[in-house]
């Protein structure tokens, strides 16, 4: 390839038949992509609780899984216990996934070593002393684990750092809400899966008809008020430890639906109710999934998740729990790889759009626009806390609260208030953009407390948040108009991207 300066580079961005001077393709960003052992990210996220497989996957065999690039075994053993250890066994290395399943632990079936589930050795038949010697030099490798609402949490840090299971308030079953676990995997890094959260703005397009031409597919679209392109806007919030997005969608002449999901480091996303419409007042509506993206290894990765059902959660009746399992969701075709490619090919989805962004994504060709800010800002969040920059994202302040018993609130929500239409489009997106972050100031304002008193103190909030915006349309259709921002954006979100200047105020609360 011949040899050209960066300016010229920068020239080749833009002319025709371009291919020849961009062949190359830079490295990923190993920092926030790869997580083997002792890799930042792989360190930093082995200090989590992690979901690692269902528990319907625990049968009278071993279940063998990966991750992070560690091969493992889970098993239920007859007394109910979980086990998660190394797969290959500590003698001569046999895969555990043909071990025996005991009353305590497993028995490998080579030469019948058996395994309490936290790895000690219990017996090895073949020694006279039935293992009571070995026992006091070796032992499987094997990690702390349980299961919760169907999913199996491992947590494969440093044994004396074990932090309490997190009390995100959308894990408490509220009325007649279940939470049903599930999978998703996807043959890509996980954060290309994340980013795919952060960034909200492909709801209206990839989720908006986006076939080839005659070609129906209903499961592929979301409502026709969601794939109207919101005002969005970013937040980071409690302390640096994860981002909002707030879409801010004008539903009609009087209504504004503001939807708001949290992205917590280091991989956990909270989803608010997926079937709002905006076509009646609500205030305050939660989340409806939760879910972590775990990598399987630097190009694999699963998402697990909780799907919540129940009237409260559901007024809608759109959820279908009989759906949800492994490698299966109830929404959306496209989230997993069990089409042909000539189907997906026709009707792209979640799944085929950030599996073909190449194994690992290159970060280094991108080219930001507008809507991509919550992708950058995200990014640089995970990548303060990697660094340990962010205090309060370090794992010891992150389950602070949960040692204490203490809930943390997330702040993921739907809302839709009666506030009429302003005088032209830009006055009304601006409003909606002010509303949007009133909004979640209203909703982190409610962490002064908790539960029912919580939910009746934001929807408090909300209510007068509306009389004060519904009170406003004059004032707002006098005032001098304002540039819109859209197109400062891109460089805002090439700052973030560098880890530059902020691109979203901060909003403070507690957790
Ligand atoms: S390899 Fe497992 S007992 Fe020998
Ligand atoms: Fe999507």
């Amino acid at each position: 390839m011949s040899k050209i300066s960066p300016k010229d580079k920068a020239r080749t961005k833009v002319r025709p038949y371009s291919a020849y001077y961009r062949r190359e393709t830079p490295a990923e960003d190993a920092e926030l992509t790869h997580t083997d052992a002792g890799t930042p990210l792989g360190e930093y996220m082995r200090r989590f609780w992690q979901p690692v497989c269902l528990s319907s996957q625990l049968t009278d065999v071993p279940h063998r899984i990966r991750i992070m690039g560690e091969e493992l075994v889970a098993f239920r053993d007859k007394s109910g216990d979980i086990g998660v250890v190394q797969r290959h066994c500590c003698h001569r290395g046999a895969g555990l996934e043909f071990a025996i399943i005991q009353k305590h632990g497993i028995r490998c079936c080579y030469h019948g070593f058996h395994f309490a589930c936290d790895g000690t050795i219990i017996e090895v038949p073949g020694e006279a002393d039935k293992g009571e010697k070995l026992r006091q030099s070796v032992s499987q490798g094997a990690y702390p684990a349980f299961e919760r609402d169907g999913l199996v949490f491992a947590y494969m840090g440093p044994p004396e750092t074990k932090p309490a299971f997190p009390n995100y308030d959308a894990f408490v079953k509220y009325g007649d809400t279940r939470l049903v676990p599930y999978t998703n995997v996807y043959d890509c890094n996980w954060l290309q899966v994340m980013d795919n959260i952060a960034d909200q703005m492909h709801t209206c397009f990839l989720h908006n008809n986006m076939t080839q031409e005659g070609v129906e597919a209903p499961m592929l679209s979301l409502n026709p008020t969601f794939t109207k392109t919101p005002v969005m806007d970013y937040a980071e919030v409690r302390d640096g430890t994860a981002m909002m997005f707030i879409a801010g969608r004008r539903v009609d002449d009087t209504k504004v639906w503001i939807r708001m999901n949290d992205l917590i480091v280091p991989n956990i996303t909270e989803h608010a109710y997926l079937y709002e419409d905006g076509r009646e007042r609500r205030l305050f509506h939660r989340v409806h999934m939760a879910r972590w993206y775990v990598p399987i290894d630097d190009t694999h990765c699963i998402i697990f998740g909780w799907r919540m059902f129940g009237d409260a959660i559901d007024p809608f009746r759109q959820g279908d729990e009989s759906k949800c399992g492994a490698n299966n969701i109830d929404f959306l075709d496209g989230q997993v790889n069990n089409r042909s490619f000539a189907e997906a090919q026709r009707a792209p989805g979640d799944w085929e759009a950030a599996v073909s962004q190449r194994p690992i994504a290159i970060h280094a060709l991108e080219n930001p626009m507008q809507g991509d800010i919550g992708v950058y800002l995200y990014r640089r969040i995970l990548r303060n806390a990697i660094r340990g920059k962010t205090a309060a994202a370090r794992p010891e302040r992150m389950h602070e609260r949960a040692g204490k018993d203490l809930p943390t609130h997330c702040y993921s929500s739907n809302t839709v208030l009666e506030i009429a239409r302003r005088a032209s489009v830009v006055e009304d997106e601006e409003m909606i953009r002010r509303l949007g972050r009133d909004v979640l100031a209203a909703v982190a304002s409610g962490d002064k407390h908790v539960g029912e008193k919580r939910n009746q103190e934001v929807r408090r909030s909300l209510a007068a948040l509306e009389d004060k915006y519904r009170l406003q349309p004059e004032r707002a259709a006098n005032a001098p108009a304002k540039k819109a921002p859209a197109k400062k954006a891109p460089a805002r979100a090439a700052a973030a991207q560098r880890g530059g200047r902020r691109s979203a105020r901060p909003v403070s609360g507690g957790r």
